[in-house]
């Protein structure tokens, strides 16, 4: 059986080297640097969705430094244990942290709706599959993989539970209260904090929590890598823009990251 299916008639789709194709006949290429683009126009809301060619970059260069490894590894670590054969990245980006999972995960999909991303991805990392495609309508057949893994990115929780085999993990990142704090201070003249419980109730239903982990570094920035920070972070725009230029002319800047990682089993039935 395929895992994958046609973004526009579920059917399955038979993945062959240059295109791939379902029964209906609806054909999707594989593009020159190797991934697919499963996002069928009329699935798309504008005309380049999800992050701009611009953030993309940033947060590539951001994160090629090095200032995230931690939170990399510490995905990885607690990625290792479940020994999953399949892995579903939600929202890859550039796949800095799809392209880390290979060591613990043999089969991993990365999927983003921004083009610009995934390509430089499939530029990059090889033995990956890379997919332009959404999280509201995900490519993949029911039940086709052990994990789904969203940091940062959307979580279209019913469309993951039904992507996942019984049993099978969601892996979850998001920014902790104290995350970026003392650039926040800088930015508004009040800061309001993350709140990452929020997601829990959303889950409850459909999936057990099973672990729960804080992680927190320090962030030392020089004046380029605190530029693309703010480029790769939403909020950070709608700062007064007076603020964030006296922000951007200073010496860079010394901060705290804080994340909360997150892994939900699949409830078997529910
Ligand atoms: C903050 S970025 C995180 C990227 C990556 N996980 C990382 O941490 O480097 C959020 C990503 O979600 C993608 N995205 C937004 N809406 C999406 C959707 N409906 N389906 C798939 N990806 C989406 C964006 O294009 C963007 O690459
Ligand atoms: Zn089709």
């Amino acid at each position: 059986m395929s895992l994958f299916i046609c973004p526009l008639c579920r059917a399955p789709l038979q993945a062959d080297a240059k295109v791939w194709r379902c029964a209906q006949g609806h054909s999707f290429d594989v593009a020159r640097e190797g991934y697919v683009n499963l996002l069928p126009v009329q699935h798309k809301h504008s005309r380049a969705p999800g992050d701009n060619a611009d953030m993309v970059t940033a947060r590539r260069e951001f994160l090629q430094a090095g200032h995230y490894q931690p939170l990399r590894e510490a995905a990885v670590a607690l990625l290792a244990p479940l020994q999953a054969q399949s892995l579903l990245d939600l929202g890859c980006g550039e796949g800095y942290y799809s392209s880390a999972f290979r060591a613990a995960v043999p089969n991993v999909i990365g999927l983003d709706i921004a083009k610009s991303a995934v390509r430089l991805a499939a530029k990059r990392f090889r033995d990956i599959i890379w997919l332009v495609g959404s999280g509201a309508l995900l490519p993949l057949a029911d039940a086709s993989v052990d994990v789904v893994s969203s940091l940062f990115s959307p979580l279209p929780i019913a469309e993951m539970r039904r992507v996942l085999k019984p049993a099978g993990r969601v892996l979850v990142v998001t920014p902790a209260a104290g995350h970026l704090l003392s650039i926040r201070e800088r930015l508004f003249d009040e800061v309001r904090a993350h709140e990452p419980d929020k997601f829990l109730a959303a889950f409850e239903s459909e999936f057990d929590l099973q672990q729960r982990q804080h992680l927190q570094f320090p962030l030392r920035l020089t004046p380029p890598a605190l530029k693309q920070l703010l480029l790769m972070t939403p909020y950070a725009w709608k700062a007064k823009p007076e603020r964030r230029a006296a922000l951007e002319a200073g010496e860079g800047a010394v901060t705290e990251a804080a994340f909360t990682l997150l892994l939900f089993r699949r409830k078997a039935s529910g």
